[in-house]
């Protein structure tokens, strides 16, 4: 399954879906065309990506915004989609929220771990992870307010998703990519990242013994 299909499926349980920086507007087409949502609100910081969310969802029951995060977001929605972004990006949209009825879908590009541990600090709880491969391995957290603990391992496997043995690929992928980038590290970068390793191997094992 692709990413934005992938994306689309976890919307499944949620009547109105905000999609931020929704660019080409394909999550929501995919969530409408699947029966899975009732309402959309588009919305993205630029003209031109918003644009041509207004044309893919013609016809469809959807609001639009030009807006800066939620800013501009004056309606009540059940799921907020933050994905296709950096981990800074999307801690910078969501960093004032504070609505315990919303879930958000956050998705980033890269680095889940610096993620994980803003969402720690401000004040918001993992309720379920996932991963999809299209192309390259994507994270996605499903997120609330509240209260959660994470240790230094759980930063970088994540809480929920290393218990999924569907994420075993992703893990396997993990510890290639990690065994391989350490040789060519300068020696005093080594140890921290040798221990990232282990979280991966020793979570990978977990999975492939259980
Ligand atoms: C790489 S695209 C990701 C599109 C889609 N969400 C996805 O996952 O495929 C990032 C989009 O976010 C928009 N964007 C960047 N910063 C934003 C912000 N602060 N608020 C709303 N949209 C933003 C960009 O204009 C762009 O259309």
């Amino acid at each position: 399954m692709n990413r934005i299909e992938f994306i689309a499926e976890l919307t499944k349980g949620y009547d109105v879906v905000l999609d931020i920086g929704s660019d080409h507007g394909l999550v929501l087409k995919y969530a409408f065309d699947k029966g899975y949502i009732k309402k959309g609100m588009a919305s993205d910081i630029n003209p031109n990506p918003l644009k041509a969310a207004q044309k893919t969802l013609t016809g469809y029951p959807v609001e639009f915004y030009l807006s800066n995060g939620f800013e501009s977001i004056d309606k009540t929605f059940d799921l907020a989609i933050i994905t296709g972004m950096g981990p800074h990006l999307i801690s910078e949209i969501l960093i004032n929220r504070n609505n315990p009825n919303e879930t958000y879908l956050l998705g980033p590009n890269q680095k889940v771990y610096i993620l994980r541990e803003f969402l720690m600090q401000e004040g918001f709880e993992i309720i379920d992870e996932y991963v999809v491969y299209d192309g390259f391995y994507y994270c996605f957290l499903k997120v609330k307010k509240g209260r959660m603990q994470l240790t230094d391992a759980e930063k970088y496997i994540g809480p929920k998703l290393k218990t999924k043995k569907e994420a075993i690929p992703y893990y396997e992928h993990m510890v290639t990519h990690y065994e391989n980038l350490i040789p060519q590290l300068p020696t005093k970068l080594r140890k921290n990242n040798i221990e990232i390793l282990n979280y991966f191997k020793e979570t990978l094992n977990q999975l492939k013994n259980a």
